[in-house]
């Protein structure tokens, strides 16, 4: 088995590999003046099972390119199987025609992989299970609740863990499910209320949703919401502010991917937010560490999955 990594989040790969005992393979990433990049398989590869590890995270398109070169130079190498772990799957949110007349942009991602040479997809909490029908080849979703839920537990102290004073909540119509699955982690019980919040998105403008109502009691609760991706944090804030408009003591955020817009961080150390947990699907860069984000390693789910 031979691990590679992209530029998009190598301490990720390192991680895993150290898990592993596996060197990262050798390969050249080279960007030119022009914006194109390069890829070059720098080691024997024939007949080997080869894991392309790399988030297509932000900047997205520039992130799947070196996937896609990749793909083509293992091929080109006989490797015998070449697998993409893609702990943050970009485009995801794209998997429909919000409006007449746009591109389904996931859909179009999938044929790319597929067709480009990928025999297998492995991801985290894909957004929309419904898109893992447009996979042809095999693809695994993992999820990193386990270890969100671990993070949270460590922060508010076990015993603090309970039904009643804590409430899961979903800041949109879509995430109950996800907000469910969250809260089995948490409290380790299928046995709980979650409290959903009425989302609205401008699907013509960007970044912009309010959230409109709220159907379930937070009043007094520690409340812990849920998302599955943060980029603008407008789903995040607008949320947190109603649940402390209704009563909430503390909201805690919670999400697996910090696809973060530029002023995301900004906004978070503003908002109400007390902490905001997250994972390492994502690089998460020097400049945007604060004292609120908390964030906890996939490494051993990926790792796990290999072995
Ligand atoms: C939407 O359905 C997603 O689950 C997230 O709620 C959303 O994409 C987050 O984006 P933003 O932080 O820009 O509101």
């Amino acid at each position: 088995m031979k691990i590679f990594s992209g530029t998009a989040n190598p301490k990720l790969s390192e991680e895993v590999a150290t898990l592993l005992n596996l060197p990262i393979s050798k390969s050249e990433i080279v960007r030119f003046g022009n914006s194109e990049v390069r890829v070059r398989i720098e080691e024997d590869v024939k007949d080997e099972v080869c894991y392309v590890i790399q988030p297509t995270s932000n900047p997205t398109d520039a992130h799947l390119m070196e996937l896609f070169f990749f793909a083509d130079a293992l091929k080109r190498s006989d490797a015998k199987k070449i697998i993409a772990v893609i702990p943050y799957f970009g485009y995801a949110r794209q998997n429909i025609q919000h409006r007449v007349g746009e591109c389904v942009s996931a859909n179009v991602v999938i044929h790319f992989l597929e067709n480009i040479g990928f025999h297998e997809i492995i991801t985290f909490d894909l957004h929309d299970e419904a898109t893992e029908g447009i996979f042809t080849v095999p693809f695994s979703n993992l999820t990193s609740f386990s270890v969100l839920a671990n993070s949270i537990v460590d922060y508010l102290g076990k015993e603090s863990i309970n039904t009643k004073d804590i409430m899961v909540v979903s800041p949109d119509q879509g995430g109950v499910e996800r907000a469910r699955r969250f809260g089995a982690h948490l409290f380790g019980t299928d046995d709980f209320p979650i409290t959903v919040i009425e989302k609205n998105r401008d699907q013509n403008a960007i970044h912009q949703s309010t959230a409109v109502a709220i159907y379930g009691d937070v009043k007094n609760k520690i409340v812990i919401l849920l998302d599955d991706i943060l980029t603008s944090g407008g789903t995040m804030f607008n949320a947190a502010d109603l649940c402390i408009k209704k009563g909430a003591k503390r909201v805690i955020g919670a999400i697996v991917h910090h696809d973060f817009a530029p002023d995301a961080v900004k906004n978070i150390e503003k908002s109400v937010l007390e902490k905001l947990f997250t994972t390492n699907t994502i690089e998460l860069k020097k400049e945007q560490m604060n004292s609120k984000i908390v964030e906890s390693s996939i490494a051993d789910l990926i790792a796990s999955l290999l072995r």
